[in-house]
């Protein structure tokens, strides 16, 4: 069972696509264990995405991320870091398949809605760096006996 980290980024928020977006997690099983509406700061942007500190779409980056409010969340599940990865699809969403997140709701990579972890490292580092212990929260859910075998 992993954790991945979850960002429904300024567009997603701002274009009422939270709920969409958050049911399609729930209904393929996973489960939502921490969820936070925030303001990201230049400071927090700028170490999550500090990979892309020497590209030259870094500033746009930035600028995007602290724009207005972005849903961080922790999401569980039975290899939920490439599982998610799928389901939200290519960076440019004009590549992304049709059926992932950015396939169907977005078009342009500089918009692209929402991030995902990519590995389980950067999982613990972005879970770690967005959220303290206490705001997540693990608890059972019932149907789970019919999600895994
Ligand atoms: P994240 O889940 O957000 O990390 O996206 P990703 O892993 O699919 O792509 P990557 O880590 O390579 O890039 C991080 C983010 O930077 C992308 O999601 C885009 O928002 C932005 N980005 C990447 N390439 C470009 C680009 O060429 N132009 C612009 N404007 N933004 C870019
Ligand atoms: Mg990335």
């Amino acid at each position: 069972i992993q954790k991945s980290f979850v960002m429904m980024k300024p567009d997603a928020v701002a274009r009422r696509l939270m709920g969409k977006i958050l049911s399609r997690f729930e209904e393929k099983g996973l489960q939502i264990i921490g969820v936070k509406l925030m303001q990201i700061d230049e400071e927090l942007a700028k170490t999550h995405y500090g990979e892309h500190a020497d590209k030259p779409f870094f500033d746009d980056l930035v600028k995007y991320i602290t724009s207005s409010p972005s849903l961080a969340m922790v999401i569980k599940g039975e290899d939920a870091i490439s599982t998610i990865r799928k389901m939200v699809g290519a960076t440019n969403p004009l590549e992304a398949d049709l059926g992932t997140i950015r396939g169907d709701y977005a078009m342009d990579t500089g918009r692209n809605i929402i991030h995902a972890s990519d590995s389980p490292e950067s999982a613990e580092r972005e879970i770690s760096l967005f959220f303290d212990e206490d705001e997540i929260c693990e608890y059972s859910i019932v149907d789970n006996v019919w999600i895994y075998e």
